[in-house]
């Protein structure tokens, strides 16, 4: 296991009726309030207004940033941006999903930069300052509620990345199940795939002696394999519900990642897809991880026989890693095939001709993968073996 620090400042408020909780953790931000949602959900649900109430209670002024697109966009962040700079915006609230959230890390840390955000998102500077935010989650798949990254689309140039700092977790995120009953099914497959997605991410490292993160690992893909079914049948149950929200956080907010580096390749090949075709993250994870898992069985069989056996259930006998390993990733492509997920880029309408494309966008910042390094030839495979 390698040295490591931990730290998540983020305060996570869990549970029902939690939403009067705003009261208490806003005003000491200060009252001059930017209300961040995305296309009308939270409108639907009737949560806008319990929200807007809140925010009468405790006297706050509130502007607002409506239409934040799924893959959120920068045009949309320096909408934010003018907004937080013209209005002098003390504190953000964001409402809604990982779009949601990550579009307001990006207006956060923007309204405290002098350049352009995109220069956060690109890394060519770093985010040392942000307004301070908070979130009220609506859908369980990304766990930007309770860490400090943000996925960032530049639709003029399709180019999609992650980026992060320090100053960008939110303050305290307002976890109620509740406000997840109206995910729609497809959308609710799509967070189960991600926080699933970000566990094998972790999960594929070449550090030794990681036995308590790796049965943490294991333990949170057997509870969503054990709920998600359930759940999709009864998409208002609440312990079901409940249950894949804390996952979803709990999959992404550093508790698995102590000691080791996870892998993150598919996340980056994912990106690119979406960056050219707008497909939904969950998606695209749901088709490339199978693939990317075939790629790189090679690399540490031993890892993927384990996974195999621990998780869906092989019995190595009389198997090599190999082929124990590779059971257990047929498994990984019935199950998600059973919950619904899609298998092949063609169920999005992509085809070879977009290989080069996608693959241009995913290399680049060169060769990436910590699992496995992998170059452009290994990503086209990637791509073609999932079209
Ligand atoms: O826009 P509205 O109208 O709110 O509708 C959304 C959207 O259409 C809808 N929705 C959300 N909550 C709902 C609801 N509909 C009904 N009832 C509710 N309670 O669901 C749709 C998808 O929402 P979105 O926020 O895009 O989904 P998700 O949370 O999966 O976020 C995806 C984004 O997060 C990035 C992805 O790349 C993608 O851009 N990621 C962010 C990460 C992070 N910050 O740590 C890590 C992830 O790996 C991921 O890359
Ligand atoms: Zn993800």
């Amino acid at each position: 296991m390698q040295n490591f620090t931990f730290s998540n400042p983020t305060k996570l408020i869990f549970g029902k009726d939690t939403l009067k909780e705003l009261q208490n953790e806003i005003p000491q931000y200060g009252k001059n309030v930017l209300l961040v949602y995305g296309g009308g959900s939270i409108k639907r649900s009737g949560l806008y207004d319990k929200v807007l109430a809140e925010l009468k209670d405790i006297g706050a002024e509130v502007s607002e940033l409506s239409g934040v697109e799924p893959n959120p966009r920068l045009s949309t962040v320096h909408k934010g941006v003018e907004i937080c700079k013209e209005k002098g915006i003390g504190f953000i609230l964001a409402v809604g999903g990982g779009s949601v959230i990550d579009c307001t890390k990006a207006i956060a840390a923007g309204a405290k930069y002098d350049g352009d955000a995109w220069d956060l998102v690109t890394k060519k500077a770093f985010a040392s300052e942000a307004l301070p935010f908070g979130t009220v989650l609506t859908l369980a798949a990304t766990g930007s509620e309770m860490n400090a990254g943000s996925v960032i689309t530049n639709w003029e140039t399709n180019e999609k990345y992650g980026w992060g700092s320090p100053v960008t977790f939110p303050k305290f995120s307002i976890l109620d199940p509740v406000n997840t009953f109206t995910v729609p099914r497809d959308q609710t497959i799509y967070g189960i795939v991600d926080m699933m997605s970000h566990v094998f991410e972790h999960y594929f490292h070449l550090e030794e002696n990681t036995l308590l993160q790796d049965r943490m690992c294991e333990g949170l893909l057997l509870t969503v394999m054990e709920t998600a079914p359930k759940l999709l049948e009864d998409l208002e149950n609440y312990e079901h519900r409940a249950t894949i929200l804390y996952n979803g956080t709990m999959a992404l907010n550093g508790m698995l990642s102590m000691g080791y580096r996870g892998d993150w390749a598919t996340h980056n090949i994912e990106h690119a897809v979406s960056a050219v075709y707008d497909i939904p993250h969950g998606g695209g994870l749901a088709i490339l991880f199978p693939n990317w898992m075939k790629h790189n069985l090679s690399v540490k069989p031993s890892r993927f026989k384990q996974l195999a056996v621990r998780v869906f259930g092989v019995d190595p006998e009389g198997k090599t890693d190999e082929e124990a390993g590779l059971e257990g990733i047929e498994k990984l492509r019935e199950f998600w095939n059973s919950i619904g997920a899609p298998s092949r880029l063609a169920d999005y309408d992509i085809d070879e001709s977009g290989v080069e494309t996608m693959a241009d966008k995913a290399m680049a910042n060169g060769e990436f993968g910590n699992f496995k390094k992998l170059n452009r030839e290994d990503v086209v495979s990637i791509y073609k073996a999932s079209l």
